[in-house]
């Protein structure tokens, strides 16, 4: 099994970005803890950080036939992005939505995601937690759509 992880605009900063929010640890460690991760569980991973929406969309598209399923975050396009979510639902790659922080405890503009229109599951308020959660219910769910 093949996962692909996406991180959007701004998660290149952890540990330089409102760490009372976000915490102290980089994206580098993200990325070590997350591939440790799935070596822990025995699935391939893949990590890939951008702050354009376009490429991201990009990622998405190029996922197809290669992955097997998608841990996304992605930052404040979360709650602006229906291109996001209308490339999620052209892949139809089972996908899981991650935020670092509890978004629906926090402004009022941050309770919306298009994401969640497609995403099978929502983890929030976990910091890094929350990407291995991820990772497990769609190694949980298997390979298939
Ligand atoms: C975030 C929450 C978003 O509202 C914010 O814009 C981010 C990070 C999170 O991981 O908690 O950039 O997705």
């Amino acid at each position: 099994m093949k996962l692909l992880v996406i991180n959007g605009v701004n998660l290149n900063m952890l540990g330089v970005r409102e760490p009372a929010l976000y915490g102290k640890k980089d994206y580098k460690t993200l990325v070590r803890e997350i591939k440790a991760h799935a070596k822990k569980i025995g699935v391939k991973v893949a990590c890939k950080q951008s702050n354009c929406e376009g490429e991201i969309v990009t990622m998405i598209q190029r996922a197809l036939g290669k992955y097997d399923g998608i841990v996304i975050n992605p930052g404040a396009y979360t709650h602006t992005s229906v291109a996001i979510l209308d490339a999620l639902k052209a892949v139809m790659i089972p996908t899981v939505e991650v935020h670092l922080t509890d978004v629906d405890a926090r402004e009022e503009y941050r309770k919306v995601s298009y994401v969640s229109e497609y995403a099978f599951l929502r983890v929030t308020g976990k910091g890094f937690d929350g990407y291995f959660e991820a990772m497990d219910a769609i190694k949980a769910r298997g390979a298939k759509q």
